[in-house]
């Protein structure tokens, strides 16, 4: 009997214990965190003070593989964003989880003026699909602003044996699961725009995740799958090389780029629409003076020939000056939580 009361005490002393331990070291980090939060001001106080800020190399974190459509956009982007900050923005691919892996990095870097992140409709999907996400895409960032929308395009492998929508449609019931159908993992514009499609058809596809849309692309021109939804950003050079097979693109409405091109929806699937928008933030406390010195540059960006050529071959639409702000994409952001949350939590799908 003794034993079993030592035993009990002891295992409702060790909760404590831990939780003691767990407040400590919570305490502990808070106190870190603060300190390097204030320290960063402080330096970037004075940096700004002095009129110098960037004074060094900015890292914009792109959440896919290097080559694929974010890290195009983004590469873009940067080259013509340095040319107003006069520091180079160097990109970091930070691969995993959907995307969810950079996000994280970012939430928890210096906010010292450093660090950015472009991310997509990813950053909205997250707080759904991952229920132990680490970070709130909603409270942990400071907001920059939007930068282009991006249709999507369905693609086989070249020696797909089907033909136009109504070849596919016919190909993917007859073959359902034996059909490969690479996607950028939970999160990924590519992995949601591939779950509509199985959803459209009434079909299940065997899934096959990469770390971008890149590899992806990589395996579909290798054949060793044999379907894959991109975005034009990266798709449109594949097309004109003929070195896949088009099926159609995700808009409503037929694309400038691709004006041959039918929509899922004339193949068929009616109101299919998947659109894909990018936003740039910064970690939670970047000082006002470097996020708005960060969205002057992306707005000048966004009226930079170099730039707004570029985008346009690649099917790409610069969004309006109203989303271009803080204020735009933080609007913004909040309506798409809202509504992919309700559709993820609806239809039950859940990365962990
Ligand atoms: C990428 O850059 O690889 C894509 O945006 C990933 C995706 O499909 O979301």
């Amino acid at each position: 009997m003794r034993n079993f009361f030592a035993r009990a005490a002891t295992r409702a002393a060790w909760p404590m214990a831990a939780l003691s331990r767990a407040a400590l070291s919570r305490a502990a980090l808070s106190w870190a965190a603060l300190s390097w939060t204030a320290l960063s001001c402080l330096a970037w106080g004075s940096a700004a003070a002095q009129g110098t800020y960037p004074n060094h190399p900015i890292s914009l974190v792109v959440p896919f593989a290097a080559g694929g459509p974010t890290d195009v956009v983004a590469r873009s982007l940067g080259a013509s964003m340095a040319k107003t900050l006069g520091q180079s923005v160097i990109i970091e691919n930070r691969t995993g989880a959907g995307g969810t892996l950079a996000s994280q990095h970012v939430a928890r870097a210096a906010p010292d003026g450093y660090t950015f992140l472009i991310h997509h409709n990813g950053m909205a999907t997250a707080p759904a699909l991952y229920r132990k996400l680490p970070f709130n895409p909603l409270k942990d960032f400071a907001y920059v602003g939007q930068v282009a929308d991006v249709p999507m395009t369905l693609l086989g492998r070249k020696d797909l044996p089907a033909d136009g929508m109504a070849g596919f449609i016919k190909y993917a019931k007859q073959n359902g699961d034996k059909v490969n159908l690479a996607n950028a993992g939970l999160g990924a514009v590519s992995q949601l725009c591939g779950m509509l499609l199985q959803e459209s058809l009434g079909v299940q596809f065997t899934t096959v995740p990469y770390a971008g849309t890149a590899p992806a692309m990589t395996a579909l021109l290798g054949g060793q799958v044999d379907v894959l939804c991109d975005q034009t950003t990266q798709t449109i050079p594949q097309i004109k090389g003929e070195r896949v097979k088009l099926f159609g693109v995700t808009t409503l409405d037929r694309i400038k780029a691709l004006p041959d091109a039918p929509t899922l929806q004339e193949g068929g699937l009616k109101g299919f629409e998947v659109k894909v928008w990018h936003g740039v933030y910064a970690p939670k406390g970047t000082p006002p003076e470097a996020v708005a010195k960060f969205n002057a540059a992306l707005r000048a960006a966004l009226k930079d020939p170099v730039f707004t050529q570029k985008m346009a071959e690649l099917g790409a639409e610069i969004v309006p000056e109203s989303k271009q702000t803080p204020e735009g994409l933080q609007t913004w952001l909040q309506a798409e939580v809202d509504k992919w949350g309700g559709v993820i939590r609806k239809a039950g799908v859940y990365a962990d």
